[in-house]
C-alpha cells in the first residue's frame, strides 16, 4: 500500500476527487495518508477533516525563501513516508532540492494541455484567460510527473475539453475541472500504485 501526501493551496476540489476515488476503491494500492496545505483556512483541509484524513499547514508565508520552505516540506514529506507526492492546486514552486529526493514520484495537475498555456505564470484562472484571449478551440488538463523544469516533466495524461463562444474564465475552469482534471488526476494516481507507469527518456508509458 502506497502512502499518498497531496500538497494543497486553495478549494481542493481536487483532493476531493482523490477522496472520492480513494471512497470508491478505484485507488487499489494506495491511500491518502497526509493533505499539506501552504495556506491556512483553505477549504481543502476542511474536505480532508470531513474524511478523516490528517492535515498539516506549512504556510509558505512563513518561510522567507523558497528554500528554507522546500526543506520544510521535505521533511513533512521524510516524516509521512510518502511514496506519491500530488500537487492538486499547490500553488508554490518547490526547489529542486525536494524534487530530486523524490524523483518520479511527485505528479502535478496542470489546467492546460502541456505545452500550451504552462510555465511560470501560468495558474488557476490565468490559463483559461490565457486560453479564451488566444482563442483556442480545444484546452483540456495533464497531469505530468514534476521536475525542476515548472509544467516541463514527463505528461502521464492528458484530456481535451472544447472552448465554447462564450466561455468567461470562470465557466472554462469549470468544464476542464469536471471533463478532464477530477478524471485524469485520480486515474494517474491510480496507475502509480498499481505500478503501471514506466518512464523511459522523458516519456511515460503505461503498462
Ligand atoms: C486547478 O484547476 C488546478 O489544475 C490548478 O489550480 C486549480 C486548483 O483547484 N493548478 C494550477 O494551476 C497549477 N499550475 P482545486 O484547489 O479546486 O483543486
Amino acid at each position: 500500500m502506497k502512502n499518498i501526501v497531496v500538497l494543497v493551496s486553495g478549494g481542493g476540489t481536487n483532493l476531493q476527487a482523490l477522496i472520492d476515488a480513494q471512497e470508491s476503491g478505484m485507488i487499489k494500492d494506495g491511500k491518502i495518508t497526509c493533505v499539506i496545505s501552504s495556506k491556512p483556512g483553505v477549504y481543502a483541509l476542511e474536505r480532508a477533516n470531513n474524511h478523516n484524513i490528517k492535515s498539516k499547514v506549512i504556510a509558505r508565508k512563513e518561510y522567507g525563501d523558497v528554500v528554507e520552505y522546500s526543506k520544510a516540506i521535505l521533511v513533512a514529506l521524510n516524516e509521512e513516508k510518502a511514496d506519491l507526492v500530488v500537487y492538486a492546486g499547490f500553488m508554490t514552486i518547490l526547489d529542486e532540492l525536494v524534487v530530486k529526493a523524490y524523483p518520479n514520484r511527485m505528479m502535478n495537475v496542470h489546467p492546460a494541455l502541456i505545452p500550451s498555456f504552462c510555465g511560470k505564470g501560468y495558474y488557476g484562472l490565468r490559463v483559461h484567460e490565457e486560453a479564451l484571449k488566444k482563442g483556442v478551440k480545444l484546452t483540456g488538463a495533464t497531469v505530468h510527473f514534476v521536475t525542476e523544469v515548472c509544467d516541463g516533466g514527463p505528461i502521464i495524461l492528458q484530456k481535451a475539453v472544447e472552448v465554447l463562444d462564450d466561455d468567461t474564465p470562470e465557466v472554462l475552469q469549470k468544464r476542464v475541472m469536471e471533463q478532464a482534471e477530477w478524471k485524469i488526476l485520480p486515474q494517474a494516481v491510480s496507475l502509480f500504485c498499481e505500478d503501471r507507469l514506466e518512464v523511459r527518456d522523458d516519456r511515460v508509458y503505461i503498462k
